[in-house]
């Protein structure tokens, strides 16, 4: 499919800080790779050969890990001076773009054949056309209401229960003829979602199509974990996810992993990573690569990124530890809380209630205990 692609990836992922404190979010890690490579491996298997990356916040990691060609997706890059919102930062990358193309959100994990979109797309001749997904809980979303015909009625956002007549949300994916920018005045924060879909609405020239196939969006840690558990259970199919073979447990030949740990499936060791004795990894855990998990610890359900150093007799359960961060002995994280990249936690701390250590913050021993 020669149709282009705009990847939006310029947020600050503000509500999946202090993660995002240094690194943009389309470029954290989910299991064995950033989070945009998926992104990037979705638009390959339905042919896009080419996209532009509308960066904003810290751009140039995404250029230095993934340059001009990932795996045959030519890579272009644009930067905005001042964030342009959804809606003017597809405006600026689009500019000179002819004929149709897609736009994305470049934080998401999807499934949906986007060669139907763009059938769909065509067929009704349509401006804009939104792949959107039906989820189990609607109250948690803006919803997309649908003609019979499949233009898109109204949207619902934060609709009270009784309100309620559809599980369709917006997954996030568009196709997008270039009049469409039109609608984006220059020079200003626009949301597509907010200000350029409901003229388009007025107009009746924006269509929406459901299409199964897996969709998360990451934008909280609850999501970012439920990413990782996705794809080392294989609900969502991913080569990383084949890689973990039958018994579901990878463990790089370049980690330690001592005779006397024991790994719960399903659980993934990056490359030179060491596991101490008497350690339980698992299940739904990943350890980055060059993480360190002294004896007697445990991981369970939660992540250690690449070179944390998870101290004895620890506990770690429903939560990150930031990549380089370090733990001392005895402590315990959980309940989907945060420790920033590069923060130093003394032994004996208890953390738990969604609570986040900043990036680099220094936590004296036995600062911080729940009730
Ligand atoms: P939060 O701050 O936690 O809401 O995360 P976010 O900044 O990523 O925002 P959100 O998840 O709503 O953004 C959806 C997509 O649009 C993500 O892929 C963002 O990277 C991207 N995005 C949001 N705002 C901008 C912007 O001003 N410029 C660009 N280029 N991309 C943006």
């Amino acid at each position: 499919m020669q149709i282009p692609a705009v990847i939006l990836v310029g947020g600050e992922g503000t509500r999946l800080r202090p993660l995002t404190a240094r690194t943009p979010k389309p470029m954290l890690p989910l299991v064995d790779r950033p989070l945009l490579a998926f992104t990037f491996e979705h638009l390959r298997r339905h042919g896009v050969v080419r996209a532009t990356l509308s960066c904003g916040y810290l751009p140039t990691q995404i250029r230095e890990h993934f340059g001009d060609d990932a795996d045959g997706l030519a890579l272009e890059y644009c930067a905005e001076d001042e964030p342009l919102g959804t809606g003017g930062a597809i405006g600026f990358a689009a500019r000179g773009i002819i004929g149709s193309f897609f736009a994305l959100n470049g934080d998401s994990l999807r499934g949906a054949d986007l060669g139907r979109l763009v059938e769909f797309h065509r067929d009704r001749g349509a401006k804009a056309t939104i792949l959107l997904t039906p989820v189990a809980d609607p109250t948690r979303y803006g919803l997309v209401r649908l003609r019979p015909d499949g233009r898109v009625a109204s949207f619902l956002e934060k609709p009270r229960p009784e309100e309620i007549d559809t599980d369709l949300i917006n997954a996030g994916v568009y196709v997008l003829e270039p009049e469409v920018l039109e609608h984006v005045p220059p020079a200003r924060a626009v949301s597509i979602e907010r200000e350029v879909f409901p003229r388009l609405v007025e107009e009746e020239s924006l269509y929406g199509l459901a299409l199964p196939g897996y969709w998360l969006d990451i934008g909280t840690p609850e999501s970012y974990l439920a990413a990782h558990r996705d794809i080392l259970e294989r609900n969502f199919p991913t080569e990383v996810g084949e890689r973990l073979g039958r018994d579901y447990t990878y463990v790089d030949p370049s980690a330690e992993v001592s005779a006397d740990a024991h790994l719960v499936p399903p659980v993934y060791v990056g490359a030179g990573a060491v596991i101490e004795a008497g350690v339980r990894v698992g299940s739904l855990a990943v350890i980055g690569s060059g993480a360190h998990v002294g004896a007697g610890s445990v991981v369970e359900h939660a992540v250690v990124q690449a070179r944390a150093r998870v101290g004895r007799d620890c506990s770690i359960t429903r939560s990150f530890v930031g990549e380089d961060a370090e733990l001392g002995d005895g402590t315990i994280v959980r309940g989907l809380s945060v420790i920033g990249p590069g923060a130093r936690v003394g032994a004996g701390n208890r953390i738990d209630g969604g609570l986040r250590i900043a990036a680099d913050a220094v936590v004296p021993p036995e600062a911080l205990s729940f009730p």
